[in-house]
């Protein structure tokens, strides 16, 4: 009975692997969740909006402390959504949505029409096929690829990307920092995407959801919003979940100009029309704080997953899996083939299911996020946005592979 659009799709891997987890009793790297709680700040905030009766809908847009508090942090960091820099308005150029998981097919539905073209990076967060699915418009892949060199970021084909440019394009899907692979675009990378967007005037949604999430000083995440002549035509999504550790309160946003603001808002105003309002009270709090003082809660985090990583990676190594470097968000991929050859395993999807019942350590097979699967088959994804104690269980774990 499910609809052609969607029959594709099947059980969602997230849902797949956690079950599969439940089931063997693994260690779960798999979905991307961290497995502690999220600042006071917000909770308190959140149950005083509950006692003080803030019980009935929020506004299509959001509730005026949260637009605020979300235009005032982004205008504190120099962003420009086309009348200068720091010059946002929440009232035009905020939507608050049901987690950016809202915002990814409100915008695509409410941009695109039937045929229309958009890029997207390959490997790539699911919800972008869906969306584009739902849209009914036609997606053109770029590949990252994999580094060779150990300890080289993920890249691009320069020609690939000016070739996926069509007259048929109307935007691009950019998410940097970048899930599954931890790749924090460039400087120079995103100027040469910016440049063909307007070149072929294009609008550039930007997932930015890992913003706050980086590791390296040296390369930090630069919104393509500011770079020059992409003001007027960027969507900047990101949302509450991710950067503190409140993935379940699904508080979510769009920051845009005017006109692009309008199309976000056309399929929101339908699809969930707005979010709770008490977490969008909790929300607004910890923003309004964050944007006034530096976060200890967020350096916190970020120096909790950088060691995370770092010993899962040097974990990996030990067993015969090769780490790619991750700069950023809650993930790194790693090759699996030499210990998928040793055991007779054939692709991810084989490798994931071996490792979450015979090893105890759930993660989760690429291929997935790629339109392109032989890129995806000899890689897996883990996810270290996690306690101390449950990465030092997963490496205890893994040593197993050794034998
Ligand atoms: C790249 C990316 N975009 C969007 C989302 C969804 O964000 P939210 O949790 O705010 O719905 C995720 C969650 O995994 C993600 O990884």
């Amino acid at each position: 009975m499910v609809a052609q659009r969607f029959a594709s799709f099947g059980e969602s891997v997230f849902a797949k692997f956690t079950r599969l987890a439940v089931q063997h009793g693994a260690v779960n790297l798999s979905q991307g969740f961290p497995d502690f709680d999220g600042p006071q700040l917000a909770k308190d905030a959140a149950i005083a909006a509950i006692n003080a009766g803030h019980a009935q809908y929020a506004p299509m847009i959001g509730v005026p402390p949260l637009t605020k508090a979300i235009a005032e942090q982004y205008a504190s960091r120099g962003f420009d959504v086309g009348h200068g820099k720091g010059v946002i308005d929440p009232v035009q150029h905020v939507t608050v949505t049901c987690g950016c998981s809202e915002a990814l097919p409100a915008t695509l539905m409410g941009l695109l029409n039937a045929g229309d073209e958009i890029i997207l990076f390959e490997p790539y967060f699911d919800f972008y096929i869906a969306g584009t699915v739902m849209a009914n418009a036609t997606p053109r892949f770029v590949s990252l690829h994999a580094p060779t060199r150990a300890g080289a970021p993920f890249t691009f084909d320069e020609k690939q990307l000016r070739d996926a440019f069509t007259p048929r394009t109307k935007a691009i899907l950019l998410n940097t920092p970048h899930n599954p692979t931890g790749k924090v675009y460039t400087r120079d990378e995103l100027e040469l995407i910016a440049s063909l967007c307007i070149k072929h005037n294009v609008v550039c949604i930007s997932d930015d959801v890992y913003e706050h999430l980086t590791y390296d000083p040296a390369l930090p995440h630069i919104p393509i919003s500011t770079l020059p002549g992409m003001a007027d035509r960027t969507i900047t999504l990101s949302s509450l979940g991710k950067t503190f550790c409140l993935t379940g309160w699904k508080v979510g946003w769009s920051l845009a100009p005017a006109p692009l603001s309008a199309c976000v808002r056309a399929a929101h105003q339908f699809i969930t029309f707005s979010g709770p309002t008490p977490l969008q009270h909790g929300a607004a709090a910890i923003i309004h704080d964050m944007t006034h003082k530096p976060s200890a809660f967020v350096a916190q985090i970020r120096s909790l997953y950088a060691s995370n990583r770092d010993k899962l990676a040097a974990a990996l190594m030990s067993v015969g899996l090769t780490p790619h470097r991750s700069d950023s968000t809650y993930f790194l991929m790693a090759d699996h083939s030499e210990v998928s050859r040793r055991l007779g395993l054939d692709d991810d999807v084989a490798f994931c299911e071996y490792l979450t019942r015979e090893v105890g350590v759930a993660s989760i097979p690429p291929t997935v996020f790629y339109d392109t699967k032989s890129l995806g088959k000899p890689l897996v994804r883990f996810a270290y946005c996690k306690k101390e104690a449950t990465i030092d269980e997963a490496i205890k774990r893994l040593g197993a592979l050794k034998k």
